[in-house]
């Protein structure tokens, strides 16, 4: 590279970095090369999505107010756009990484996310949102630990451990895309991974020879926090290890009441940690198993992922049956009661010194109700889709945020009702209008035979009520108003309402969807918008400089240069930025 070129980068990064060190907190930046490798998790070749060079991708570990910085190079042979589910992106919806906000990175370009974790804490994970790429991996965990001043509710662990686990098929996203695309049902999945990989050989018949399974070391006495995800397509797992208790201490982002469980229900898109003590004798090794739950277990008995857990003082292998998963199979409330039981530690704090409970959801008054229902796929002009309230959602090709930005017209309507319509389902793109600072209450209906999952973007809510049935007014009356947990995923049984309250105070275009990818692919999904009538860059940042451009707006889009962009990287790179500390650590003493 020449050498004027590099003395000009230099002052950009040191006119760039000046500002950000203002922010006062620190900055933390990850390198994602997201490619194709081919991989046998479950003993077929296939072609994995992979971040440099590993599935699952690297665990992003960083501390409530760091600003995040990702540059992903996109090298698959399609569009990519990477997402953080759970990560409150505050006043940023721009950098959220769905198709309602950003354009997709395309093919052989890189795109610098960043963004600030602030006032968060807790156990999420990042996955490629478009294009149905997560059911060929591309996701990782992501870990907001606490500032230093502010206590965890517990002993430090002696360990932290992340685990993935999800249902997976041979068939890759682009053959599972064309089976959605053809109308056709994905059927039973080929297994459940944990951490990437297949299950540990527990009975002959059912797991072939030859495959890699995960094998999680510990030490007796010890006691570690096991963060894990259902990062799967579709299907809710019961998560449990053989002869060990699972104290559950945190679910996306809030610190719960700690309770032992011999297993849990997690369903797609949701983490939980676990504080899991070795108090075995270790006469042998022990199972760790995520089986298939809500299915004919005897028909879906390949759809189990079993990881091994092993004390370094193992006497041998672990051998025998799995640990049972709950015999519930008449019983539809005990996974239901299980949820319920799930509940806020109102007295620990969590990303601020405050306790949790200091902010009273349960006194706020409602400003705003929605009655959101899903049903099984319909036939909307030929084509299998999914809806929410009747309304089969349509991603527009220029995304919500960059129309309202230009002030295009036309792109979507801001019309989402209020209750399911009662006329045929339509495809629209139509969104909820969120008033800024109300308080909202959604009602989650499953007219499905199926279990879903619900997240939404940009927010942590409250769970505050679930049941089998049709809600009404009535049930209002049973809502958990104290230490119902705010949490970013919510499970809805089948046939059943589950109800949430969010405090609408983030700026930006928010989306509301399914975790459950198929339904989420077929339309199941929406966007909350939230606009402050005040213009100010203190509730929302503003369009960020490097921005892309699709859609109605294309012709704004320059190209990329991507052979500056690589050479860039060079070793260039780790001089500058430990400039650029320097100047950081010297600034911070004036300030
Ligand atoms: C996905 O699988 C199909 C065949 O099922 C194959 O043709 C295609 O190359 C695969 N795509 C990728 C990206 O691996
Ligand atoms: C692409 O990556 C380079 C560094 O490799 C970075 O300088 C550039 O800003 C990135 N481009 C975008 C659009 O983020
Ligand atoms: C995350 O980083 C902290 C230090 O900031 C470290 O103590 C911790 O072990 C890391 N966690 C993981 C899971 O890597
Ligand atoms: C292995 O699984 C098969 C099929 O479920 C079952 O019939 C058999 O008893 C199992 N074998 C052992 C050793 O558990
Ligand atoms: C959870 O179980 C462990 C044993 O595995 C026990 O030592 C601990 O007291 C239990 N904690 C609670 C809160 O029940
Ligand atoms: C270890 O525990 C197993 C049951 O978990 C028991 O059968 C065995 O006798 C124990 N061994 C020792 C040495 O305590
Ligand atoms: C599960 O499938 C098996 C095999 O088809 C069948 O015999 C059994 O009745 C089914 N169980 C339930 C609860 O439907
Ligand atoms: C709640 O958090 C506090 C810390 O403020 C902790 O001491 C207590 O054990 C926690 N309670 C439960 C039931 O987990
Ligand atoms: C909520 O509404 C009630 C009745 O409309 C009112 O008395 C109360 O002051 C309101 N509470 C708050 C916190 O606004
Ligand atoms: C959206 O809600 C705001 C109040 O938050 C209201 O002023 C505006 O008229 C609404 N827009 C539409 C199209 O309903
Ligand atoms: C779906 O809704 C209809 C009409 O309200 C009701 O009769 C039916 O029981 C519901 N089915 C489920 C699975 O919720
Ligand atoms: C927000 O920031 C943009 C760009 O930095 C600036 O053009 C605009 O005037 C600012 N708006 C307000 C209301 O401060």
């Amino acid at each position: 590279m020449a050498s004027h070129s590099v003395v000009l980068l230099f002052f950009i990064y040191i006119s760039l970095f000046t500002s950000l060190c203002f922010a006062d907190d620190p900055f933390v930046s990850y390198e994602f090369e997201v490619s194709y490798i081919t991989a046998s998790p479950l003993g077929v070749p296939q072609q994995v999505i992979a971040i440099n060079g590993r599935f699952p991708g690297p665990t992003i570990n960083v501390t409530t107010n760091n600003n995040v910085v990702v540059n992903v190079r996109n090298k698959l042979d399609e569009d990519l756009l990477m997402t953080w589910a759970g990560i409150h992106q505050r006043r940023s919806s721009w950098q959220d990484g769905v198709l309602g906000t950003n354009c997709p990175i395309p093919s052989k370009w890189n795109w610098t996310y960043q963004f600030q974790v602030k006032d968060q804490i807790g156990s999420f994970f990042y996955f490629p949102s478009t294009n149905f790429q997560r059911a060929s991996g591309g996701y990782g965990g992501f870990i907001i630990n606490n500032r230093p001043i502010i206590p965890i509710p517990f002993a430090t662990p002696d360990g932290d451990i992340t685990i993935m686990i999800g249902d997976w098929f041979t068939r890759n996203h682009t053959a599972l895309r064309r089976a959605l695309n053809g109308g056709k049902d994905l059927g039973m999945p080929d297994g459940v991974l944990i951490n990437g990989k297949g299950p540990y050989k527990y009975n002959s018949t059912l797991v072939p020879d030859g495959i890699d399974y995960e094998t999680i070391d510990v030490h007796p006495g010890k006691t570690y926090r096991l963060r894990v995800s259902n990062v799967g397509v579709s299907t809710s797992l019961n998560f449990r290890i053989q002869n060990h208790n699972l104290l559950l201490a945190e679910t996306e982002g809030s610190y719960t009441v700690q309770q032992n469980y011999t297993s849990l229900d997690i369903h797609v898109g949701q983490s939980y940690s676990f504080l899991v003590t070795m108090d075995q004798n270790a006469s042998t090794d022990y199972y760790i198993v995520a089986s298939a739950r809500f299915v004919n277990e005897s028909l879906w008995q390949r759809v189990t992922g079993v990881a091994i857990l092993h004390y370094s003082n193992s006497k041998g292998k672990a051998s025998g049956p799995l640990p049972d998963p709950p015999n519930d199979q008449y019983d539809k409330t005990f996974s239901m009661n299980q949820a319920r039981s799930i509940r806020w530690n109102v007295s620990a704090s969590g990303a601020r010194p405050n306790p949790q409970g200091s902010f009273r959801y349960g006194s706020i008054n409602v400003t705003d109700i929605y009655m959101l229902k899903n049903k099984p796929p319909v036939t909307i002009n030929g084509k299998r889709r999914t809806t929410l309230s009747g309304i089969s959602f349509v991603n527009p090709t220029t995304p919500i945020r960059l129309a309202d930005q230009f002030k295009l017209k036309g792109v979507y309507k801001l019309d989402f009702p209020h209750r399911p319509i009662t006329g045929p389902p339509k495809m629209e793109s139509s969104i909820i209008n969120g008033t800024y600072r109300g308080f909202m209450e959604i009602i989650l209906q499953n007219n499905d035979t199926k279990m879903q999952s619900y997240h939404l973007d940009g927010y942590g809510f409250f769970v505050v009520g679930m049941d089998y049935g049709e809600w009404t007014e009535n049930s209002r009356g049973t809502y958990n108003k104290w230490d119902g947990v705010a949490r970013t995923t919510t499970q809805v049984f089948p046939g059943a309402w589950t109800a949430i309250l969010i405090f609408l105070d983030n700026v930006g275009v928010w989306n509301l969807r399914t975790e459950n990818l198929d339904t989420w692919y077929l339309g199941q999904e929406t966007y909350i918008k939230i606009v402050n009538p005040e213009a100010s860059n203190k509730t929302e940042f503003p369009m960020p400089d490097n921005a892309l451009f699709c859609g109605a707006l294309s012709k704004m889009q320059k190209p990329q240069d991507i052979s500056s962009a690589t050479s860039i990287m060079g070793n260039q790179s780790k001089l500058l930025s430990s400039l650029v500390m320097m100047i950081c650590a010297v600034i911070s003493i004036f300030y």
